[in-house]
């Protein structure tokens, strides 16, 4: 699925690549103490807005996000990590990645929790979708989150 030619500079993920840190509080858990699942959503969300500004450079709201798959419980008390990365930009979409994980902060361990891919729109001062650059990717992980986005764009159209 080819970007449109927007003519803007492209830019790399680690341009935009974000991380966001949370502490689960008592009013972010339900009665087993552990962090509601509509409160993560809202903090991957947040995660995934900022990274695709930032590679937007301008306002861009949520279109849709992909399933989402709690692995474990987080629990109160414990801090959230959340690393938000633009994996590919179309015309004036992004797919934006977040991988959440919860962190042990007796050893700092990073514990997988939920990942999670959102579609976002770059809008524009008339409220309309504007073109955003085209992403270029560089490392590794970063070609192959390049391609996998482009086939799970396919399947989003394909779905309507
Ligand atoms: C997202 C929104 C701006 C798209 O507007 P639109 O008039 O459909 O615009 P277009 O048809 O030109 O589509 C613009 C882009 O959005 C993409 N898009 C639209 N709906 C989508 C969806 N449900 N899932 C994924 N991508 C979507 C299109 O594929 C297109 O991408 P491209 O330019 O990279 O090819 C509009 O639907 C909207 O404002 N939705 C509400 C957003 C919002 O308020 N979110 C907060 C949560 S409620």
């Amino acid at each position: 699925m080819a970007e449109q030619k927007s003519g803007l500079v492209p830019r790399t993920p680690a341009e935009s690549a974000t991380e966001m840190l949370e502490l689960v509080l008592p009013n972010d858990t339900n009665n087993l103490d552990n962090l509601l699942g509509g409160r993560l959503m809202h903090w991957i969300d947040m995660a995934a807005a900022a990274a695709a500004r930032r590679h937007a450079r301008r306002i861009a709201v949520t279109a849709a996000m992909d399933s989402l798959g709690f692995l474990h419980p987080v629990h109160r008390g414990e801090q959230v990590v959340l690393k938000a990365s633009v994996n590919r930009a179309f015309g004036t979409s992004m797919e934006v990645g977040v991988k959440v994980f919860s962190e042990d902060t007796a050893t700092g361990e990073l514990f997988h929790t939920a990942s999670a891919y959102l579609t976002f729109v770059a809008i524009g001062d008339d409220g309309r979708p504007k073109p955003v650059p085209p992403i270029k990717p560089e490392s590794d992980d970063e070609k192959r989150r390049y391609a996998a986005a482009g086939e799970r764009r396919a399947k989003r159209l394909a779905r309507g």
